[in-house]
């Protein structure tokens, strides 16, 4: 028994030194030491021995399991070393290579959008006023002087978060919050941000989208206020050759409303595809703040008075940039993001 041992122990050790490539180690272990290998099947001729024998054998074995194992560690180092060698040698490695660059990312073409708005605006002495998204039914609607049922709802489907909460539909809410936190002063802000409409999501429309919203409460601030702040924003934003047409509109919280229409800036006036051959974009809801509303916001409607306007953001970028479907923004389409 002893004498099978000990040439069981040589004879793993000189096959483990024979071994050439790391591959070919599990299978040594498998021969060797696995459960089905050689020694277990030495160490099961131990129930034949006397009583005497026995421990002695069973001690012999267990060094001899523990000298394999350490011997096979040992080889599998040695084996994996020199490998790394040959391949660092064969110039499998080139440490010398550039990296793989990777690549600094951009603001979103909206966010330069509203970069440039607020800058031009900025100018002008506007200021900017942040407001939350998820506003109450309160701001959104009631205080802009559209109550419960007001069929004045109906212009704006609505993401509710229960009875008195909703996803802001547009950015006028922001009106009255600055408002009661500025009065009794003058206010000349721009309000701008994220609005969110319950709609069938098209190429022309969707769920959400930027706005931005201006506010200039004053004393003796008219209607002309509003329409030169609004050709100077045209004309620094579109170019200088800009003009404006107005109409006549319907808000709830403004009065009198006004639609505000800019010059096509692809045909400047000629008729084409992007304006519909109307040779008009429209560019902006606006009007004067209804006199409830400057109530609503602290503002004795007798000594002040103020313009508001509401703009979107996306649909000037596609009309710059022939964008022909709004879903694109949101989508998240590298191949899209990159050109901007
Ligand atoms: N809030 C209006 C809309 O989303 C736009 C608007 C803003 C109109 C301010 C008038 C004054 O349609």
């Amino acid at each position: 028994m002893l004498e099978s041992l000990n040439a069981l122990e040589k004879e793993g050790l000189d096959a483990l030194k024979a071994l050439a490539q790391a591959e070919e180690l599990p299978v040594w272990y498998r021969t060797y030491l696995g459960r089905k290998g050689r020694l277990t099947e030495v160490l099961r001729g131990l129930g034949v021995l006397s009583a005497e024998e026995r421990p002695h054998a069973g001690r012999r074995a267990n060094e001899i399991k523990t000298a394999l194992e350490s011997a096979f560690e040992t080889r599998q180092d040695e084996l994996r070393a020199a490998e790394m060698e040959a391949s660092l040698a064969s110039g499998a490695l080139d440490v010398t290579l550039p990296g793989r660059p990777v690549a600094p990312g951009h603001l979103h073409l909206s966010t330069r959008m509203l970069r440039r708005i607020r800058a031009i605006f900025a100018e002008m002495g506007f200021q900017v006023y942040e407001a939350p998204e998820v506003e109450t039914d309160e701001n959104n609607f009631e205080l802009l002087n559209i109550p419960p049922y007001h069929p004045a709802r109906d212009m704006w489907d609505t993401f509710w978060i229960n009875d008195q909460v909703v996803l802001r539909t547009h950015t006028s809410p922001g009106q009255i919050r600055c408002m009661r936190e500025n009065h009794p002063h003058p206010i000349r802000v721009i309000l701008p941000g994220k609005c969110y409409r319950y709609e069938q999501v098209t190429p022309r429309s969707e769920h959400q989208f930027y706005q931005v919203e201006g506010l200039a409460v004053g004393h003796n601030i008219r209607i002309t206020d509003l329409i030169g702040t609004m050709h100077e924003f045209a004309r620094k934003m579109h170019g200088a050759a800009r003009r404006l047409r107005i109409r006549g509109s319907y808000f709830p919280f403004t009065e009198p409303s006004i639609e505000i229409d800019m010059d096509c800036i692809l045909c400047a006036g000629k008729g084409c595809r992007v304006c519909k051959f109307t040779s008009w974009l429209e560019i902006a809801g606006a009007g004067m703040v209804h006199p409830v509303v400057l109530r609503n916001g602290g503002y004795d409607p007798d000594q002040w008075s103020g313009f508001a306007f509401g703009m979107g953001v996306e649909r000037p970028a596609m009309l710059h940039h022939g964008i022909e479907d709004i879903r694109y923004f949101y989508s998240n389409d590298l191949r899209f993001l990159r050109q901007f």
